[in-house]
This record gives structure tokens, C-alpha cells and sequence, in this order.
């Protein structure tokens, strides 16, 4: 079911300073930002050779990554994203597997603008999942 490892993600408390540190320090190639209103989230992808890195920094007053971060204020990695060829089969498998997909169930868009979903930490090792129909 699955596919590549599309991007880690880590949140951070100053997306501009995590930027610089991606950009300037490692020298890594940074995207610039994107707001995902839908997601609560600002992020930037820093492109590696093999997968991405996505920064993300709250948007907004109810966004879903503020209580993380005042657990880890410093940021921490925050999710993995998988690919998947088909998202709605890949939910109904993980569904019938006992599995907990998070929000309504349903596909939103994401930073790529195609479908994604996000599964509950606790039934993946400790380790929120979101998935990405590609
Ligand atoms: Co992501």
C-alpha cells in the first residue's frame, strides 16, 4: 500500500528562522511559503535529493500544530507523509483494519494540492502518519 516516503515534517515556532536555518546553514534549497487556511498551517519545503522536508508554523488561533508546540517550544518532528496510489482505498483498508483515520474521514487538499489524510499517532508506533494520493 505504501508508496515513497514523500516528507518529514517538522513544526516550528518561527518559520522564517527555521527557513534561514535550512537555507543558510545546510545550504539546502527552500520553497517559499504557502498558507493552508484548511490546515491551520504555513509551511515551506526544503528539497532534498531523495524527499522533502516540510517546516510548518501555526496559522491562525485554532491551528492544529499549537499544542505540540507548546509541548516541544523549541519544535520537533511533527509527521511522516507516505504515498499512496489510491487514498480512498488505502483509508478503506486501514479502516477494516481497526486503523483511526483523523478529522470527518475524508480526503482534504493538500500542500501539493492533491488528496491527503492524516491517521492517529497511536495506532502507528507512536508517530502521526498523514498519507498522499500522488
Ligand atoms: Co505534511
Amino acid at each position: 500500500m505504501l508508496g515513497r516516503l514523500n516528507h518529514v515534517a517538522i513544526a516550528v515556532p518561527d518559520l522564517a528562522a527555521a527557513s534561514a536555518v535550512y537555507a543558510k546553514t545546510l545550504e539546502a534549497e527552500v520553497s517559499t511559503p504557502v498558507d493552508l487556511y484548511d490546515h491551520g498551517v504555513r509551511v515551506v519545503f526544503v528539497h532534498l535529493p531523495n524527499t522533502k522536508i516540510e517546516l510548518l508554523e501555526p496559522l491562525g488561533d485554532d491551528s492544529p500544530i499549537a499544542r505540540f508546540l507548546e509541548k516541544n517550544p523549541a519544535g520537533g518532528m511533527h509527521h511522516l507523509c507516505y504515498e499512496v496510489a489510491d487514498i480512498i482505498a488505502a483509508r478503506n483498508h486501514l479502516l477494516a483494519q481497526g486503523a483511526r483515520v483523523l478529522g470527518d474521514g475524508e480526503p482534504k487538499v493538500g500542500a501539493h494540492g492533491r488528496p491527503v489524510l492524516f491517521l492517529h499517532p497511536k495506532d502507528f508506533c507512536g508517530t502521526l502518519v498523514e498519507l498522499e494520493q500522488v
